[in-house]
């Protein structure tokens, strides 16, 4: 393993126990809601947007502590939406993280309320966790970010352009394309970022300027990946966890469709590229933060 590979690990590990220490305990709320949403929350996923909040935070100079708040939110938040990403009215998919769905592990009616009560989780986190300590302004900007980033200017916004490019219909042009992706994927991906600086009460525009530079290349990015992967995946997925072919499948808009594999991977290590020229004056985390630019793009899962 090298140096990247075990500061994901540690990242991931230092994610899984944020997020177990607030999800609430089964006592607390109804048994099989808490089930769900720890079944969506614990226990696989890379932690791409954690590790975001972690690297730009501490390049920040926010102090890890500060950290697992936001790092926590954002990942409730994104998994909400991939619960309900899932469910037979969207992308009607089984298999995720290597595991049955939630609308499949439990029902349908599971999977929708454990998204929507992760999504206020994550806000309470943000507004309420006792483990941040910052001004009462940064929270409420912090909060502003997270809500902008999830609603209909942002992810749930994205997959309302991405239902209506899906299924029989003229395919929309690159550029619609780069938008749905940029708001239903790369909207939480920068806002991970942001969050990370937000934590740090010293963090300036300019820093914030050249974290969002960086994160919306990732951003999208990230998602012209996914799309690859699913073309590449076979079914069953192997490491990514998921069936490939689904996109196909549901007559989804994907850079793979639209431009062909190999031009989706220019693409998405073109925006790579761009992502590269701001993390070399990002300080300690300078290494980290462009080797993650590079994981979103080679990535295998
Ligand atoms: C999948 O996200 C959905 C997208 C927005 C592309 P990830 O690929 O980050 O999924 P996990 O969290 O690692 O399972
Ligand atoms: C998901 O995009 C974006 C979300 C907001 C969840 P996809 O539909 O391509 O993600 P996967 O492939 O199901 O993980
Ligand atoms: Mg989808
Ligand atoms: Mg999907
Ligand atoms: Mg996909």
């Amino acid at each position: 393993m090298n140096d990247f590979e075990s500061a994901c690990r540690s990242y991931r590990e230092r994610t899984e126990r944020a997020l177990a220490a607030r999800l609430p305990g089964s006592a607390a709320i109804p048994a099989r809601l808490g089930d769900a949403m720890r079944y969506v929350c614990l226990g696989g996923g890379k932690r791409f947007r954690a590790m975001l909040v972690y690297a730009c935070g501490e390049t920040a100079g926010a102090a890890p502590g500060q950290l697992d708040a936001p790092a926590a939110a954002v990942e409730m938040m994104h998994a909400y939406s991939l619960a309900h990403d899932d469910l037979p009215a969207m992308d009607d998919d089984d298999l995720r993280r290597g595991r049955p769905t939630c609308h499949i592990a439990f029902d349908e009616a599971t999977a929708i309320l454990a998204g929507d009560a992760l999504q206020t989780l994550a806000f309470e986190t943000l507004s309420a966790d006792p483990a941040l300590s910052v001004s009462a302004a940064r929270r409420l900007r912090m909060i502003e970010t997270l809500a902008a980033a999830g609603g209909a200017r942002g992810m749930a916004g994205g997959q309302a352009l991405d239902m209506q490019a899906t299924g029989a219909g003229p395919s929309p042009d690159v550029a619609h394309l780069a938008r749905i992706h940029r708001l239903k994927t790369g909207a939480l991906i920068r806002a991970a970022a942001r969050l990370g600086g937000l934590a740090a009460e010293r963090a300036d525009d300019a820093l914030f300027g050249q974290l969002d530079h960086y994160a919306a290349s990732v951003g999208l990015a990230f998602q012209i990946t996914d799309d690859i992967l699913d073309v590449e995946a076979g079914p069953g997925g192997g490491a990514l966890g998921k069936h490939g072919g689904a996109d196909q499948r549901m007559h989804k808009a994907t850079y793979a469709g639209l431009l062909g594999v190999e031009k989706a991977k220019m693409e998405a290590r073109n925006l790579c590229e761009n992502a590269l020229e701001t993390t070399a004056s990002l300080g300690d985390n300078a290494a980290f933060l462009a080797n993650l630019a590079r994981f979103a793009v080679n990535r295998s899962f």
